[in-house]
């Protein structure tokens, strides 16, 4: 997907009061979606990666008081500025984040047999770091909760033009909601602007997706969205493994679920 704005665009963005409505209606939908989930799969919890979209669900689920916890993954590997972020939000929240990291002796053995750098060799040694770092300690993360939250938006790739707004998470065998699904980058923009939320200082260097340090690297005017990551792979296999289920984004739609 073709970039559509860059932050410091958004100030031209909020001069649209049609985009500004859309994004309120948009939020007000979020929140409701948010609340019936949180009502609905208790114990719930929202996987924060404190990109731009996940600020928006922060600070939707953190100035509501919607009962739903919000923990990251540091893979130990993120750019100090994502460390920044963290303090930022902890602070203009008042709340703090639940840390979730990877098992020291899973990092030392990938090490051994890979190398500290061994992601950049193949796909294969590049999905066993992300194993490692993220998803095992998501599996942690998300045991013996009723569902989750994740930021994640159609628009964002190939990979996830089908999302939807709710789904059945198979590999983890619960409830998955992303709420800004359909949201354009555009529409993040306009929200965080407009309720003065923290976000990353990298979204400024023309970072607009981020993930860890060594993994992430800034993207040229016209490039997708995620150029930047994984940046020396193609587009269909850039997905580490926190949302996917035989090699593709899940979308079996879940009913019942008012949004
Ligand atoms: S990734 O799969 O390519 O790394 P991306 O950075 O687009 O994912 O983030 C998509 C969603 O995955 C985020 O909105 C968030 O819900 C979850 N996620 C990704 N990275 C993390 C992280 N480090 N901690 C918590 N959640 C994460
Ligand atoms: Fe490892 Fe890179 Fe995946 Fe981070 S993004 S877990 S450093 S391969």
């Amino acid at each position: 997907m073709i970039r559509e704005s860059l932050p410091e665009l958004s100030s031209q963005l909020l001069a649209n009061p049609e985009l500004v409505d859309t994004v309120a209606e948009k939020a007000a939908r979020a929140t409701t979606l948010l609340r019936n989930i949180a009502r609905d799969y208790a114990p719930v919890v929202f996987a924060n990666s404190l990109g731009a979209e996940d600020m928006v669900l922060t600070d939707l689920i953190w100035r509501q008081n919607i009962n739903i916890g919000i923990f990251s993954l540091d893979t130990g590997r993120l750019p100090v500025e994502t460390y920044q972020l963290i303090d930022e939000a902890e602070k203009h929240y008042g709340r703090r984040l639940e840390i979730y990291f990877p098992r020291h002796e899973a990092v030392e053995a990938y090490a051994r047999a890979h190398g500290s750098h061994g992601f950049y060799d193949s796909v294969e040694a590049r999905k066993a770091c992300c194993h490692v770092r993220k998803v095992e300690p998501l599996q942690r993360a998300l045991a013996g909760k009723g569902a989750w939250v994740t930021g994640l938006r159609a628009a964002q790739s190939a990979t996830r033009d089908k999302l939807k707004v709710i789904s059945q998470d198979a590999a983890n065998n619960l409830v998955k909601a992303s709420p800004l699904a359909d949201w354009s980058e555009a529409e993040v923009w306009v929200y965080l602007r407009s309720n003065k939320v923290p976000y990353n200082r990298l979204h400024d260097r023309n970072y607009p997706s981020i993930g860890c340090a060594p993994c992430t690297r800034a993207i040229q005017p016209g490039e997708d969205v995620r150029a930047g990551r994984w940046w020396w792979e193609t587009p269909e296999t850039k997905e580490c493994g926190l949302h996917l289920v035989d090699g593709r984004l899940q979308r079996i739609a879940k009913q019942g679920v008012e949004t």
